[in-house]
């Protein structure tokens, strides 16, 4: 395997839309071009760690999200609709994906990043604080009573494929993009090991089809992780100033700088919408493009 996966979607796609012509089967409506419309706007779904104010004002914490906006042309907007506490699960009760969905215009951007509030298990129904995904990388259900409410939980997957089929449905296009990283120096030794969640986020990019279907996978704690050891314990300890998981202004806007990285190495057209050249963003603090074989949650 030595082709970046995202050139791998592209052949998939490629293949795809050959077959279209061939069957003059009509394609969905994700022409790229759109994405460079002057009304584009691009929503952000997650948590704290995305969220404006980060775990909430006054703690020194911010969400990576208030700084994708520097790195995009100045015609995106960027609505930040991450809010802190939530997950793949707890997101879709509330209906905070609904009520992107219901904003949309075609053409628009959906990305989607969770993860840190989605483990452990709606069972005991006693101890469930309505966060934890059912179990499982499939069609599993957890059926459940939260807040004197019955609830199917659904599995991480299943959540964000639902959610992106909606997004999909109003002509948008979706990034879903994997955890960013707890801190890697906090054992005193640089260390980043992708969780489950990070091949869930791909495996549900996979099963929507990839880029033939406007969708796109973003391996963020792998840019994140090469950065923060381009940083150094130091700087990376000193800039987790609540727990191992929040960042300060600084690292967030560093760990937003990943995902423009990534986005630049990639192949979604939401790289047409970066200002910022390949060459100017490889370098000593957000390292290489990365190649698929090691950005591979699998
Ligand atoms: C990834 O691909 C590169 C280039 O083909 C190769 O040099 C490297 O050994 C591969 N890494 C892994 C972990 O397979
Ligand atoms: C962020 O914190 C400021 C105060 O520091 C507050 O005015 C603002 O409403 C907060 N924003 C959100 C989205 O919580
Ligand atoms: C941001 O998106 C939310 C949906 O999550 C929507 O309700 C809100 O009106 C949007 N805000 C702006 C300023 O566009
Ligand atoms: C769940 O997935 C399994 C394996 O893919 C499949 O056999 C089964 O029919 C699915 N069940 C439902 C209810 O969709
Ligand atoms: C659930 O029902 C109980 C008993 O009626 C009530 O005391 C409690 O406040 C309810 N909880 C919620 C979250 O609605
Ligand atoms: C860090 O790595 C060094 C060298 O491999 C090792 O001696 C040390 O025990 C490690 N420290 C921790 C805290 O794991
Ligand atoms: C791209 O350039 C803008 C403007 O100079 C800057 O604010 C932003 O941080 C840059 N983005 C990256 C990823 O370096």
């Amino acid at each position: 395997m030595k082709l970046p996966l995202s050139k791998l979607f592209t052949f998939v796609q490629l293949y795809n839309v050959a077959a279209a012509v061939q069957s003059s089967s009509q394609k969905p409506n994700i022409d790229s071009r759109q994405s460079t419309s002057s009304s584009t706007t691009v929503y952000l779904c997650g948590d704290s760690t995305m969220a404006p104010n980060g775990t909430g004002a006054g703690t020194g914490t911010e969400g990576w999200g208030q700084y994708l906006k520097y790195s995009l042309d100045s015609s995106v907007y960027v609505n930040n609709s991450a809010f802190a506490g939530r997950s793949a699960r707890s997101f879709t009760r509330e209906g905070r994906f609904q009520r992107v969905a219901n904003a949309l215009n075609p053409g628009d951007w959906v990305v989607i990043e969770f993860g840190i509030n989605d483990g452990g298990s709606p069972y005991p129904a006693s101890s469930d604080n309505g966060r934890p995904d059912c179990p499982g990388a499939g069609n599993e259900t957890c059926p459940t009573v939260y807040q004197n409410a019955t609830e199917i939980v659904q599995t991480f997957p299943t959540y964000l494929k639902e959610a992106s089929t909606l997004f999909l449905s109003k002509g948008a296009q979706v990034v879903i993009s994997a955890q960013s990283l707890t801190n890697p120096w906090q054992t005193g030794n640089f260390s980043y090991i992708p969780n489950r969640f990070t091949y869930y986020a791909w495996l549900a990019v996979a099963e929507l089809g990839g880029p033939a279907a406007g969708v796109y996978y973003v391996p963020h704690g792998q840019y994140a992780a090469q950065a923060m050891k381009n940083l150094g314990a130091a700087v990376i300890d000193a800039n987790y100033p609540l727990d191992n998981t929040h960042t300060s202004p600084y690292l967030a806007d560093v760990v937003a700088q990943s995902f423009v990285l990534e986005l630049k190495c990639g192949t979604s057209p939401l790289q047409d919408l970066v200002v910022n050249a390949t060459a100017r963003l490889e370098g000593a603090v957000l390292g290489t493009c990365l190649l698929a074989n090691t950005t591979l949650p699998i």
